[in-house]
């Protein structure tokens, strides 16, 4: 196959990009986004400052922007994110406590009834354990409501659209001697156990020389689905994007039956969030950089 979805699609998995909104209106990157990749993210869009800017007030403009592009251009949907404790809006951030768990679930409600049987994977939580070897969970006013709080995340996700796959959602997870790592592994048995529900595990993958790729990801990969979850690597780009490392990560991912797709962060090295660290897989000019070539190649079997 010639695209990185198409690619994906022979094994029955996905090849992702993270889109934003603001920058569908330029050809270079619609083009690319419509032809390479049959899942999107929407970067920025459907987050809680995005989607609840006043408590109770809902505004789907720029979700809807990303989600009807997809829809159009055929493409499934992974939502992100319901519940982190970054980019609330200020009324979420001065809540604690009681009124702030309310108010997380009131969100949860509210997104997951808008997109309710049209979101293929939802995070539902992201980014709630603390980095370093500590193990423990992130410090944050979630997290003070209570440790439970995740668990309702995913039960309140649960109730609100059955139809979605409902994932937990981390960085510096995918080395598995790392700490953050077992944490979450611990905390996905301990749900599976008491039957809390949870489908799959999005591995970020941001891989820099600071938290770099190790092959023991497939390890990490396995391990986690054999809990009896899905894992997909959610938000992938890699510093200086070099092709070995591409197709290391995709070849992890065919490796796993439960692995369901790869997403890519960005379409063009502008386009990042890191853009000074070229980790993605288009040139600023729209071409195919050799770390593309690479994921292709794997996608088709070698
Ligand atoms: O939209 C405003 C714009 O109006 C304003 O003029 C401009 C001035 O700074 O800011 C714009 O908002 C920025 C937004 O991106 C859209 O570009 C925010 O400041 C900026 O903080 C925000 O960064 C996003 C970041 O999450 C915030 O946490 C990145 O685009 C996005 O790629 C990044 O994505 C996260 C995942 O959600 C979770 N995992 C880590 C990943 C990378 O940080």
């Amino acid at each position: 196959e010639s695209t990185l979805g198409a690619a994906a699609a022979q094994s029955g998995r996905y090849f992702g990009v993270a889109i934003a909104a603001n920058r569908l209106s330029d050809s270079t990157y619609a083009t690319i986004a419509a032809r390479e990749f049959n899942s999107v993210t929407a970067e920025n869009e459907m987050k809680i400052d995005a989607t609840e800017p006043q408590r109770g007030q809902f505004n789907f403009t720029a979700a809807d922007r990303v989600y009807n592009w997809a829809v159009q251009n055929g493409k499934e949907v992974r939502g992100h994110t319901l519940a982190w404790h970054s980019q609330q809006p200020g009324w979420m951030q001065s809540l604690s406590g009681s009124a702030l768990r309310q108010a997380m679930i009131d969100h949860i409600n509210g997104v997951m009834a808008h997109y309710k049987g049209k979101i293929a994977q939802w995070d539902v939580v992201n980014e709630a354990f603390a980095d370093g070897s500590s193990g423990a969970r992130r410090d944050s006013n979630l997290e003070r409501t209570g440790s439970d709080w995740i668990e309702v995340a995913f039960r309140t996700a649960r109730a609100a659209d059955p139809s979605a796959k409902l994932c937990y959602n981390d960085y510096n997870v995918e080395d598995w001697t790392w700490a953050k790592t077992q944490a979450m592994y611990r905390m996905v048995r301990d749900f599976k156990q008491r039957g809390v529900p949870i489908d799959c595990v999005g591995f970020q993958s941001h891989f820099n020389s600071g938290s770099p790729y190790n092959s023991n990801f497939r390890t990490t990969l396995q391990n986690f689905a054999a809990l009896g979850v899905d894992v997909a690597v959610t938000e992938l780009d890699i510093q200086g994007a070099p092709s070995s490392t591409y197709a290391n990560v995709v070849n992890d991912c065919l490796a796993v039956s439960r692995c369901l797709g790869v997403t890519v962060w960005g379409v063009r090295d502008s386009d990042s969030w890191r853009s000074g660290d070229t980790p993605l897989l288009f040139n600023n000019d729209g071409s195919k950089k050799p770390a593309y070539t690479a994921v292709l190649n794997a996608l088709n079997g070698g």
